[in-house]
């Protein structure tokens, strides 16, 4: 199969968010702490109409209806997600709901966890399929969910809600270059979720960033090798047009993409100008341990970075900063920005992404874009994901009532015999939400 990739992509969020000023001040957190500290303007949260099976039976149902899929047509259903409602049952049965209906029981795959990773491991795994002898000529279908809450405190302002659907065949305007990719796993305690009665994780926000920024350094050294091995040049920042992140933040986007350009900077220094040289020199010297500790190093090479960050970066950045972090979903909502910002614009262009999942997984990979033949094409992904209508149909939460619904879905979390309230008001139509959870822990779903 030639060009398998990404041939349709859609995207659905909660309508219900929080401005990152309003819940600062709420907070107590001084001034510009989670708009210029943090990088983030809004956070979307769940209530307790909605969540992770809702999220993804919306998207899925969405994707098909709005490219005219027949869900017959669909082969392997994989969901990425960490959000754990049943220790057995995967979401993707869930999802089964929707093509039973239509007399396909005939689709393999299940869910993929590890922290954020889950979806990239599920997009691999359809990829992988595609590209596979098994394949039976029907496309894939992948879907990254999760509801991302914590505990009071300081990671609560860096929460968010999605979930994102992917259609993969072949001939996709979004193709994978298999051979370009890189990845670093290993064993770390960083953010965890070991307490199974709670929703929230264990976190060690400090160690979980300078995690994130080993395993980028490392996950970019294996991609350069082999790009290195099949072109026989180097690799640089140069050779992609854009550079996509998993983004719990954005100021950890900032720091990431800030710590390529000194990357390249260490590997052959003459790939930076004069003046860019002079500012990183100093820390030529550095260990890798100490890079990371380095304040002074972080702030000179984004100030190197800014012009290539703005170019590079910045067009990947819009969905996250105004939905949060969306675990999952967050390295495929930053993808999903360029998309809505520079759709066709994009043909023959290389994206290069990078996947982090903690405990810790991670991979770097490469796409090739072209424009695509209706409905799959650049500019039809993004008329279909309307990005801009779907943030602009948001409904803004005072802190407290946030709060009161955190409370809430703390207390329901692993619970049963409940119904909600089944007040429809904020939800768009087509939106799958929750009705009752019985005696028996099953769970009921309906649409509006
Ligand atoms: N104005 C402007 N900037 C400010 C202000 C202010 N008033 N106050 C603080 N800042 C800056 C800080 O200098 C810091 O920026 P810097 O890193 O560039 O120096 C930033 O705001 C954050 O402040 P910290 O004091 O470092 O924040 P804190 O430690 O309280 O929490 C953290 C931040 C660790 C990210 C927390 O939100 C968290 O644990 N989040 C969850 C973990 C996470 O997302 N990890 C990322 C990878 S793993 C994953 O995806 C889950």
């Amino acid at each position: 199969a030639k060009n398998v990739g990404i041939l349709a992509i859609d995207i659905y969020f909660p309508s219900t968010c929080i401005q990152q000023e309003v819940l600062e001040a709420h907070d107590g957190a001084s001034k510009g702490k989670y708009t210029i500290g943090l990088g983030q303007e809004c956070m979307v949260f769940c209530t307790e109409l909605e969540d992770v099976i809702s999220m993804s039976l919306t998207v899925v149902s969405s994707l098909l209806e709005k490219y005219g899929i027949d869900p017959k047509q669909i082969g392997r259903l994989e969901v990425g997600s960490e959000t754990v409602i049943d220790k057995s049952k995967s979401i993707k049965t869930f999802l089964m709901q929707i093509f039973e209906k239509y007399g396909n029981t005939d689709i393999e795959g299940v869910d993929s966890t590890n922290a954020c990773y889950g979806g990239t491991a599920a997009l691999f795994n359809c990829v992988n399929w595609v590209e596979s002898s098994s394949w039976d000529g029907r496309y894939g279908l992948v879907v990254c969910t999760d509801s991302a809450v914590y505990a009071e405190g300081p990671a609560r302002p860096t929460g968010g809600a999605a979930a994102v659907a992917m259609l993969i065949g072949r001939d996709a305007p979004i193709a994978f270059e298999s051979k370009l990719r890189g990845s670093h796993m290993a064993h770390a305690y960083d953010f965890y979720k070991p307490n199974l009665a709670s929703e929230y994780p264990v976190v060690d926000g400090k160690l979980s960033q300078s995690c994130y920024l080993m395993a980028l350094d490392s996950c970019y050294n294996h991609l350069c090798q082999k790009y290195e091995k099949l072109e026989g040049k180097q690799f640089s920042i140069s050779d992609a047009e854009y550079f996509v992140f998993h983004s719990p933040y954005n100021k950890l986007v900032q720091k990431s993409f800030a710590r390529l350009v000194f990357n390249d900077f260490m590997k052959n220094p003459s790939s930076l100008d004069e003046g860019a040289k002079e500012k990183l020199e100093p820390f030529a010297t550095l260990s890798g341990d100490e890079s990371y500790q380095s304040r002074d190093l972080e702030k000179a090479s984004q100030q190197v970075a800014k012009p290539q960050y703005d170019a590079k970066v910045q067009p990947t950045t819009l969905v996250p900063k105004q939905v949060g972090n969306m675990y999952t979903a967050s390295l495929y909502a930053a993808f999903i920005s360029l998309l809505h910002n520079k759709h066709s614009t994009l043909d023959g262009k290389r994206v290069i992404l990078f996947s982090y999942g903690s405990g810790l997984t991670s991979t770097m990979f490469s796409l090739q874009l072209r424009d695509g033949q209706h409905p799959f094409s650049l500019s039809n992904i993004a008329k279909v994901m309307d990005v801009t209508g779907k943030l602009k149909s948001r409904h803004e939460f005072p802190p407290e009532k946030f709060v009161e619904i955190m409370k809430l879905m703390e207390h329901r979390y692993g619970g049963k015999e409940f119904v909600t309230s089944k007040d429809t008001s904020l939800l768009s139509p087509g939106t799958f939400y929750l009705t009752e959870v019985d005696s028996m822990y099953r769970r009921f779903y309906s649409k509006k």
